[in-house]
């Protein structure tokens, strides 16, 4: 296994950059999906933001992936290629991105994923909080227009649970000295949740988190299941790519003759999310979110080191 790459602060803010273009590359994606739209026209959307901020995409071309983002509909769990797929009003969908800028004569990438309900309002990462605090998940996935469809409940519980084990995740990096706290903490959020939704989320276990600095793929790899064996100490200038994949059934996936996009083996629904996070002596900072993650940590009493001027 290779060396993890230790990030002095200044490179840690050209990540921030990078962070904050995968953010608005969101933001855009957000807004521009909705009953009707064709997945090709969102990897536009993306190549659009990415070009616009004089950054570069870190999927186009990689190992051949043919596109700027990932666009995984329903029982995709990660790499579906945009394409001619129409997006419909109920569908469970995730938008996996990143984005590199220039500095030091280096690449410094970010990354990040979310899910979405298309159709669904957006629920900010404060109300998500909110909502949390409150116990059941009963605000986020009774706003809609869509009431009384059980597969489209079981698809929002999916978005939430899987959200919030990100959430917990990140927390968990703040105040553990392993990086085995993130599997830890995503165990837990599924199995909490279980009781209260009755089922139980599989987690993904063939994918995994990594670290990222001036690639995009670099060590460690970031389990999202508890494992056995010593884990790497956590320290001041690691950067990772925190990014649980759960679905609604199987664990077990296949990967389609195009040799990107991964279903689950029973057809179940999946959904990812993702962020870049960096350890800094001070704290933890959230690089691609746009509030550094005050809104998503708050519920775990964590204040995030803010990096921006
Ligand atoms: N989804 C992967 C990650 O978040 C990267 C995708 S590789 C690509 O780490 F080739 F599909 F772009
Ligand atoms: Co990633």
């Amino acid at each position: 296994m290779s060396k993890i790459e230790i990030k002095t602060r200044e490179q840690i803010l050209h990540m921030r950059r990078a962070g904050l273009v995968v953010a608005d590359i969101h933001r855009a994606l957000r807004e521009a999906t909705r009953e009707g739209v064709r997945a090709r026209e969102l990897d536009a959307v993306c190549a659009d933001v990415i070009a616009r901020a004089g950054a570069h995409s870190n999927f186009l071309n990689y190992y051949g992936y043919p596109a700027t983002v990932c666009i995984s509909i329903n029982d995709v769990v990660v790499h579906g290629i945009p394409g001619n797929q129409i997006l419909h009003d109920g569908d469970i969908v995730t938008f996996d991105c990143g984005a590199w800028i220039s500095a030091q004569g280096k690449q410094w990438h970010g990354d990040a994923a979310f899910s979405m309900i298309v159709g669904d309002p957006w629920v900010s990462d404060e109300e998500f909080a909110a909502n949390r605090g409150a116990g059941a998940l009963g605000p986020i996935v009774t706003a809609s227009t869509h009431e009384g469809n059980a597969l489209l409940q079981r698809r929002r519980q999916l978005d939430a649970l899987t959200r919030e084990s990100l959430w917990a995740a990140l927390a968990s990096l703040a105040t553990s000295r392993r990086l085995s706290c993130v599997g830890a903490a995503v165990e837990n959020v599924v199995a909490d949740r279980a009781e209260e939704f009755g089922w139980e989320a599989g987690i993904i276990e063939e994918f995994t988190g990594h670290g990222i600095g001036t690639a995009m793929h670099q060590a460690p790899e970031v389990l999202n299941y508890r494992a056995r064996g010593i884990s790497p100490k956590l320290q001041p200038g690691m950067v990772l790519a925190v990014e649980p994949m759960l679905t609604t059934g199987s664990i077990d996936t296949i990967t389609e003759s195009d040799e990107w996009t991964v279903r689950s083996i029973d057809g179940s629904d999946a959904a990812q999310w993702e962020h870049t996070v960096a350890i800094l002596d001070d704290g933890i900072s959230i690089l691609t979110a746009t509030d550094s993650g005050v809104a998503g940590l708050a519920p775990y009493g964590i204040e995030p080191v803010i990096l921006d001027a």
